[in-house]
């Protein structure tokens, strides 16, 4: 264990200081977490606070924690916010300029973790501001030709209304990059062009959600894409011979433990694909199709990213290579301002009728509970990797990284209304999982007349037939592991290794997994290369919204999820991981490699301790972690 005398001392004064958990009566000036926070939260639910003193955190976890305010100062800042590195205090900025009241915080990396501070007597002070929507909403520019090119470079970019341009690694100069939209079946390639500066390093490009050879999957350690050089990438856009079905894919860079880097800094965008034959659908098309990209971003005083990612001394072994205070099970990368479509707190202007909303979470590791602050219900027609069999309504839609909801909304009782999206505390009522962020995230302000001219019907896409075999073809277990000195993420006990096949599955079978979660913490695992329809969950029928084919679940602590899938034209090797990217570039993540027939998985041998030190060398120079 690491710091153990750290931990002891301060889990000595914390016994000391604060009443027993759960909820006895809260020290003036402290809020303190114990061994489990993330799980079992703060040691005091509530901290009390004579006005203008200072907040003092104690945090005897062997996880980062923050005190983080949900409600925001003028600028869209959170009132007050401090983090504490395992076993160290902190001083909490920002509490002592409040005026008195009752204000609701989270932990930022587990917030699911909830309190409340009472800030008593005095005047004056700041209080919580409403937010502010100050910016249109924009729209990344469409690219539709069968060859794309994305041309990855530095440039700056308008995140925040009011303030400096903020410096982004981009693809074609914007962030989100060019919605990328093309007609099923039809080939498109895309030639991804690296004029980074070359401190970046190599990138990738994987089409997360479609189905494409494996020298087309973005490998993480192979076939990158140099500085100075291009790559091209073929999408047939076909399973099986035909069309594939319709979908809205994520894009992303998916190089080699810098997959969190790379995304942080703008290196990711949509990709649809419509069907002509889902026209007799009547979904709303054109401007009342909206496709929304929302991640999160914590920025400096000059509007500049802050670089929460470790740096190449944190590699120490093959097997081991992280240490320090956000090795795993501590890695956290949340940023304190969620974006949509890259704009903080935009506004769009709508009509009086029913939109299609396409909402992707591209955070590296924060999930969003959407809801509509009127309770507005959205209709969710489908996942992202394809439409459900049924709509189903909803009144909040639960997204962790990567995962994508297709919902429809109507305001046509809305004229004249403003309604926010936003993201709200999960209502599922698990106690154990991560938690979802809360925060505003864009309003929609109903001013212009429009005929309703689309609704959902009853059917929309059925399930296609598939025979799935009655017990799994194989388990996948996720894990923490603990070496010399170090802690990584595991899948089936082992951290991964490029190169390495974890399992061999044969072409044309068709597989049903099980994926388990034996780790204190949630995950939303992805698998490349198929759709995969969910079988169970936790042993039941999957809920409604999970009936259909899908690319990334959320797992619980404790949750096993069974899905299902024939396995379709292409060989080689894909790839299982989790998708907060935390986790995925810190060992969660594996190899699965589809053999012909008869064929014998590839052998591997393991790297040296000169590749994985080399490997890790990152040079884009470190500001503040989150
Ligand atoms: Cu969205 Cu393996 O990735
Ligand atoms: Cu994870």
């Amino acid at each position: 264990m690491r710091r153990p005398r750290v931990l002891f001392s301060l889990a000595l004064v914390a016994g000391l200081l604060l009443p027993q958990h759960p909820d006895a009566s809260p020290v003036p000036g402290v809020i303190a977490v114990g061994p489990g926070g993330a799980t079992l939260g703060y040691l005091s639910k509530v901290a009390v606070e004579p006005q203008g003193s200072e907040l003092t955190f104690v945090n005897g976890d062997e996880l980062a924690h923050t005190v983080t305010a949900v409600d925001r100062d003028p600028d869209g800042k959170p009132l007050f916010s401090g983090n504490a590195l395992p076993g160290t205090t902190s001083v909490i900025a920002g509490v002592d300029r409040l005026k008195a009241g009752s204000y609701d915080f989270v932990c930022s990396f587990h917030p699911n973790m909830a309190g409340t501070l009472l800030v008593q007597g005095g005047s004056g002070g700041v209080g919580a501001a409403k937010p502010r929507f100050q910016t249109p909403l924009k729209m990344p520019e469409v690219l539709t030709g069968s060859r794309i090119t994305l041309t990855a470079e530095q440039a700056d970019v308008p995140l925040l209304p009011g303030r400096p341009a903020t410096t982004m690694y981009t693809f074609n100069g914007s962030w989100p990059g060019p919605t990328i939209r093309r007609p099923v079946g039809a080939k498109t390639t895309v030639t991804v062009v690296n004029k980074l500066p070359s401190a970046f390093g190599s990138i990738s490009l994987h089409v997360h959600g479609d189905h494409h050879s494996s020298a087309d999957d973005g490998r993480p350690d192979s076939d990158l894409v140099a500085t100075g050089k291009a790559k091209t990438y073929t999408l047939g856009l076909k399973d099986g011979g035909k069309a594939e079905r319709a979908a809205f894919s994520f894009y992303h860079d998916h190089r080699m433990d810098e997959t969190g880097r790379n995304n942080w800094y703008g290196l990711n965008g949509m990709f649809i694909t419509d069907d002509p034959k889902e026209k007799r659908l009547g979904l709303p098309t054109g401007a009342y199709d909206l496709p929304l990209t929302v991640a999160d971003r914590s920025f400096d005083d000059a509007s500049q990213l802050t670089d929460p990612f470790p740096t190449a001394s944190d590699a120490t072994s093959p097997t081991t290579p992280f240490t320090g205070p956000y090795a795993p099970p501590g890695d956290a990368t949340a940023g304190t301002r969620t974006l949509v479509n890259g704009t903080f707190l935009p506004y769009q202007l709508t009509a009086n009728r029913r939109y299609r909303v396409r909402l992707l979470n591209a955070s590296n590791f924060s999930s969003y509970d959407f809801h509509f602050s009127d309770g507005r219900p959205m209709v969710q027609v489908g996942n992202g990797a394809a439409l459900l069999s049924k709509p189903v309504t909803r009144t909040d839609v639960l997204l962790g990284p990567a995962e994508r909801a297709d919902v429809v909304v109507d305001f046509s009782n809305a004229l004249g209304k403003n309604v926010v999206l936003e993201s709200i505390a999960r209502t599922d009522g698990s106690l154990t999982g991560i938690g979802s962020q809360s925060t505003p995230l864009m309003q929609f302000r109903v001013t212009k007349r429009a005929p309703q001219s689309a609704a959902v019907p009853a059917a929309l896409v059925p399930l296609p037939a598939l025979d799935i075999p009655t017990a799994p073809t194989m388990t996948w277990v996720l894990g923490l592991g603990a070496n010399t000195g170090g802690t990584h993420w595991t899948v089936n006990g082992q951290p991964y290794e490029d190169g390495r096949t974890d399992a061999a599955i044969t072409l044309g079978s068709t597989q049903r997994w099980a994926i388990v979660n034996a780790s204190t913490i949630t995950h939303y695992v992805h698998l490349h290369e198929e759709a995969w329809r969910t079988v169970t969950r936790n042993g039941q029928p999957p809920p409604a919204w999970e009936a259909g084919l899908q690319d990334t679940w959320r797992l619980d602590p404790g949750d096993v999820v069974e899905v299902a899938a024939r396995v379709t034209d292409f060989t080689g090797p894909f790839l299982i991981h989790c998708h907060m990217l935390d986790h995925e570039d810190h060992g969660l993540m594996a190899t699965f490699t589809v053999l012909k027939p008869g064929q014998q998985a590839p052998a591997h041998k393991h790297p040296t301790l000169l590749d994985l030190t080399s490997r890790y060398l990152c040079t884009v120079p470190k500001e503040s972690r989150t």
